[in-house]
């Protein structure tokens, strides 16, 4: 949009810009520029507009997405004027990810691209390393509390070897996402030690007080995100003589986005690793970047125009590059993080759909999809240009996180029906397989979450120490069974590393004194190499996942109707033990899929009359793509087995 007011403010802030950078090829710089420019103009002003070095403020911001366009490799350049025709491209159903530790998967950076060959045997093409970036030994939250962002830590590798992971990667059509922790420091990270040591600059990246006055103001409405073991929002520094705010670790000091320099000076870590090679960056803890007296501090909306400037400003000088937002939010914020009012995604392009992990979770518990089918009914539509990154299991705990209105529209009580899920999960209600761990229990409100390993959770543990064979079977098919409904439901399927081979919890962290506080380690452990061995042996557990998973994927990839284009429709069926929708390719009736899963452990009949007139399909035989030919009964049902999955198709 052509603004008078932005325009002459463009042109001023092009004279001020560094003469070396002006000498330089700056054509898609100042096209793109020119085209957002209004957008960062005004949102900028929302935020700073206040301020009498405002234009100074924009000046350096400006240089900052120049100086890292100039920085910026051809060959990446080039990619970023593909993806700019293509701005769909990532909505493909080709994409699989899998999340991993660099130095829990392999010994490393140089180890993971060793282990690439096995992603790609399984089929996975987009791989998300877990932070690597410098963090204080023990301190680190899981590689969360970074103390230098342009730095890696040297027990994961070099920055070299990162970028040689990301040659090797592209040079084999894969993705690369990198973690940006947008959200804090380490109190070791150089800011922090400046603060410490009195520099006054550097106190303003963070929110410091002299006393407990404004910090007792905002915990009047702040929850803990860690209530056992860092309960508070706020940190008493000795060296500095002041509080600081900590919403994570006492460790992890929130920064200050109502001071211009942090924006300027994380946008410019954001291209730092845009620029050595990610393709995805994954923003960490989006929903806490504002904090306001008053408000729970999450999901605020200046969080929100934070994002949409990251992402304003990162299309200007690597438009090629997309954003996850970690948003571990309600079902109606989670969706927001995508920009509202757009079409193609104005924040993020892609989400964590934590709604639809928590609601599979629930599926397991229950045996049944009530809650499940009630909750994606109740979740918004999104934008056409966005996607999901769907999960079953990730690094961090199990939140309950669905809306209580849909669990009573389910027919329990949310109180009580939260209180079972984390019994069930965590082995204090007789018969549960399940095998899992508290995490961030809270004596004050009485929440609670869940960790464990997947293989764990869904059962697979008890079976194998039950050594019985039928019940190892059934719940292998849960495990793959819940892999295949985000592997259709629409989105990115991002799989945990690990889980492809059934690893069971970890309990090694309860000796480790760094970890023992954090049932999340239960599930974050060294990959066990012997095991994925196994994967070749016919009839062993770890061939059977790996094997369903792979047929997962490759079948993902070569069914249209598995692209994201807001192209699923729940079908309600009479039996609530299954959860139904379909896909369906441009809405083309021959090319859709049928997806029914079974959460109990008995075989189910489906209905095919619950699909009405759009179940008629003339004589073109059902086919499952994983299984075969389907005949229906003559009473027009068939049979899905216990905690099986069936994708059906018509195509003739
Ligand atoms: C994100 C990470 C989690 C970490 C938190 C604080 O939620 O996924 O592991 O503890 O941010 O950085
Ligand atoms: C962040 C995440 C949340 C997680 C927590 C600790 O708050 O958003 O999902 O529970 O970190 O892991």
């Amino acid at each position: 949009m052509y603004e008078q007011v932005s325009h002459s403010l463009l042109n001023r802030i092009l004279d001020q810009l560094n003469p070396e950078i002006r000498k330089r090829d700056l054509r898609y710089f100042y096209t793109r520029l020119g085209a957002n420019f209004y957008a960062i103009h005004s949102l900028y002003k929302l935020l700073y507009g206040h301020r009498e070095d405002f234009e100074a403020q924009m000046v350096r911001l400006v240089e900052v997405m120049a100086r890292n366009y100039v920085e910026r490799r051809k060959s990446l350049k080039r990619l970023d004027i593909e993806r700019e025709a293509r701005s769909d491209w990532f909505l493909d159903q080709r994409w699989v990810g899998m999340a991993l530790y660099a130095n829990a998967f392999a010994d490393g950076l140089s180890g993971v691209e060793t282990r690439l060959p096995y992603l790609q045997e399984l089929g996975v093409n987009m791989v998300h390393v877990m932070p690597v970036l410098k963090c204080p030994p023990g301190a680190s939250d899981g590689g969360y509390a970074v103390s230098d962002f342009r730095d890696v830590d040297e027990r994961a590798g070099t920055l070299e070897e990162i970028r040689q992971l990301g040659r090797s990667m592209r040079k084999r059509d894969m993705l690369l996402t990198l973690d940006v922790v947008v959200n804090h420091t380490s109190d070791q990270h150089e800011w922090a030690r400046k603060a410490q040591a009195g520099d006054p600059v550097y106190q303003d990246y963070y929110y410091v007080f002299e006393d407990r006055d404004t910090p007792d103001l905002y915990e009047q409405s702040m929850p803990e995100v860690f209530p056992e073991t860092a309960p508070g929002n706020f940190t008493w520094d000795e060296a500095m003589g002041k509080w600081v705010m900590t919403v994570f670790n006492d460790y992890q000091w929130d920064l200050n986005y109502r001071n211009p320099a942090v924006f300027s000076e994380m946008l410019d870590i954001l291209l730092f690793w845009a620029n050595r090679g990610a393709d995805i960056l994954r923003l960490d803890a989006v929903a806490f970047l504002w904090k306001k007296i008053g408000t729970q501090s999450q999901n605020e909306r200046e969080a929100h125009i934070l994002l949409q400037l990251f992402k304003d400003c990162c299309q200007v000088t690597a438009p090629g590059v997309l954003f996850i937002a970690e948003a571990i939010v309600a079902p109606v914020e989670i969706i927001k993080y995508f920009g509202e009012d757009a079409v193609i995604a104005k924040e993020c392009e892609i989400a964590y759909n934590a709604t639809l992990m928590a609601l599979l979770w629930d599926g397991v518990a229950t045996r049944n999809a009530k809650l499940l089918s009630q909750g994606i009914k109740s979740l918004p539509a999104k934008l056409d240009g966005a996607t999901w990154l769907n999960y079953v299991r990730c690094h961090d705990d199990i939140g309950l996180g669905f809306d209580d209105a849909d669990i009573a529209r389910a027919g329990y009580d949310p109180k009580t029906h939260r209180r079972f899920l984390v019994d069930w999960f965590t082995g204090r209600f007789d018969d549960s397989p399940a095998r899992g761990r508290p995490f961030g229990e809270n004596e004050k409100t009485g929440d609670a979450r869940i960790s464990g390993s997947l293989a764990s959770l869904a059962g697979l543990e008890a079976a194998m120490v039950s050594g019985d064979d039928d019940e190892i079977a059934r719940r292998i098919r849960l495990v793959v069974t819940l892999h295949g409904i985000v592997m259709a439901f629409g989105g990115i399927p991002l799989l945990y590393y690990g889980d492809e081979i059934g690893t069971l919890n970890d309990y090694d962290y309860l000796d480790d004194t760094s970890k023992q506080g954090d049932s999340r380690w239960i599930h974050r452990p060294q990959m066990d190499w012997d095991k994925a061995e196994k994967r070749v042996q016919h009839g062993s557990v770890e061939q059977r996942i790996f094997d369903g998973l792979k047929q997962l994927i490759a079948v993902r990839q070569s069914t249209r109707a598995f692209a994201d284009h807001n192209n699923r429709e729940l079908v309600d069926t009479d039996n609530p033990h299954l959860f139904a929708f379909w896909r369906s390719h441009r809405r083309d009736l021959d090319d859709r899929v049928l997806v029914v899963a079974n959460f109990d452990a008995e075989s189910q009949d489906f209905d095919l009359s619950a699909l009405g007139s759009r179940g008629r399909f003339g004589q073109a035989p059902m086919q499952d793509l994983l299984g075969g030919r389907v005949t229906p009964t003559e009473a027009g049902t068939i049979k899905v087995p216990g905690f099986g999955l069936n994708w059906l198709s018509w195509r003739r």
